[in-house]
C-alpha cells in the first residue's frame, strides 16, 4: 500500500509487472492510496470493500481479476464465481466475467477491455458535449449529477462527468450541483474530489437539496451514470436518482443518463428484474463512523434505484444520443 500527497494518477486501474495496481477509493479524498492487486482473491476483496466501485470501472477490475486467476492456476470458472459473488446491481462485471472467460488470452482480453472502455467514456463525453453546448443560455451553465460517474468510477475520463470535463475544456462556464449520496458519500468524497482537481466549479448539496433546486430555475440538466439499464431504457442507478428524476420531470429539467453498452442488460426487458444490491445497515446507522440512531432503532441500506425509462429524457451512449426506449436503443445498437 502506498500513500501519496493529494494527485491524480492517470487512470484509476494500472498494470505493475504481473500485478493490478488501483487506486483505493475509501481513502479518498484525503489520502491517494495505491494498492497492488497479485491475486484474484485480493480483487474481489477491492470490489467487496469498494476500494474499486463505478460500474465500469467493476467492469474492468473483474476483467484483470480473471487474468490473475489464469496465471494463479485456478480455473476461470471458479474465478468468475468468485467475482461475480462481490457485487450484485452494476451488469458491467458480469459482462466483463463472460467476455474474459471465453478469450482464448485473458491478459490480452482485459487489456483491451480496458482500452475499450477508455475509447467508449471519450465517446461519452463527445456525443454529451453538444447537450450541454445547446443548454448553455445563460451566465452558467447549471449540472446537477448524483453520486460519482466520473473518471473514478470508470477508467478515464468517466460516463456522466465525461461531457462535463470536455464542456470546462471548452470553455463552457459549467457549474456542478454535486449530490452528497449517503450512505456512502460518494458524491460529496470523490465526485467533489475529482472536479476540484481538474477546475471544474461545484457545490457539494445535501442529497435532499435537488427538488428545491430545480424548484428555484437553478438546474439546467441533470446527468447521471447509469449501473444496469433494461431492453427498454430503465435506468438502475446509486439510490436517490428516481427521486431526482421525479423532481426533474415536475420542473421540466432534461434528465439524462449516460453509460457505455457495457451497462446495458440485453437479456432483461424491464428494470423490475434487476437485482438491488442490499448493503449493511451500519453505513446507514452512522457517519463517519459515528452511529446517529438510536441504540435499538433497525436500519436498512438498498444501494440502487429504478428510474424509469418515461422519465429519462434521452440515453447518452459511445454510440450517440436515443431515446430511452426499446426502439432508441435497438436504432443504436441493431445487433
Ligand atoms: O455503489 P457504487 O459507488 O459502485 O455505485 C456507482 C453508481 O451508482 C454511480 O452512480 C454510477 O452512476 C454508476 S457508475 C458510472
Amino acid at each position: 500500500m502506498v500513500a501519496s500527497p493529494i494527485r491524480q494518477p492517470a487512470r484509476t486501474i494500472w498494470l505493475e509487472g504481473r500485478s493490478i495496481c488501483i487506486l483505493d477509493q475509501t481513502r479518498l479524498p484525503h489520502e491517494v492510496v495505491t494498492r497492488r492487486l497479485a491475486r484474484v482473491e485480493e480483487v474481489a476483496e477491492a470490489i467487496t470493500m469498494m476500494q474499486v466501485r463505478g460500474a465500469p470501472l467493476i467492469g474492468v477490475t473483474a476483467a484483470w481479476g480473471m487474468a490473475l486467476a489464469a496465471t494463479q492456476g485456478m480455473p476461470l470458472a471458479r474465478a468468475r464465481e468468485l467475482l461475480a459473488a462481490t457485487r450484485p446491481t452494476a451488469v458491467n462485471l458480469r459482462w466483463a466475467l463472460d467476455e474474459v472467460e471465453r478469450a482464448p488470452d485473458p491478459w490480452r482480453r482485459a487489456a483491451e477491455i480496458t482500452e475499450e472502455e477508455v475509447g467508449r467514456s471519450r465517446a461519452i463525453g463527445e456525443h454529451g458535449l453538444p447537450i450541454l453546448r445547446a443548454a448553455h443560455k445563460r451566465e452558467r451553465l447549471e449540472v446537477l449529477t448524483h453520486c460519482n460517474a466520473g473518471w473514478l468510477a470508470a477508467v478515464e475520463h468517466g460516463t456522466a462527468l465525461a461531457p462535463v470535463y470536455l464542456a470546462h475544456e471548452a470553455g463552457i462556464p459549467v457549474h456542478v450541483w454535486v449530490d452528497e449520496t449517503r450512505p456512502r458519500n460518494q458524491g460529496a468524497r470523490l465526485t467533489a474530489w475529482e472536479l476540484g482537481a481538474r477546475g471544474v466549479p461545484h457545490t457539494v448539496i445535501a442529497d435532499n437539496a435537488g427538488g428545491h433546486l430545480m424548484q428555484k430555475g437553478r438546474v439546467d440538466l441533470c446527468i447521471v451514470g447509469a449501473d444496469r439499464v433494461t431492453r427498454n431504457g430503465d435506468v438502475c442507478n446509486k439510490i436517490g436518482t428516481y427521486l431526482k428524476a421525479l423532481a426533474a420531470r415536475d420542473n421540466g429539467v432534461p434528465f439524462y443518463a449516460a453509460l457505455p453498452v457495457s451497462t446495458i442488460d440485453w437479456s432483461l426487458e424491464s428494470g423490475a428484474e434487476i437485482p438491488i444490491e442490499e448493503r449493511d445497515p451500519s453505513e446507514v446507522h452512522t457517519i463517519e463512523g459515528v452511529r446517529t440512531t438510536p441504540v435499538g432503532s433497525h436500519a436498512a441500506n438498498w444501494a440502487f434505484d429504478l428510474t424509469p425509462a418515461r422519465l429519462v429524457t434521452a440515453l447518452i451512449t459511445e454510440r450517440g444520443v436515443c431515446a430511452a426506449s426499446t426502439a432508441g436503443l435497438a436504432k443504436l445498437y441493431p445487433s
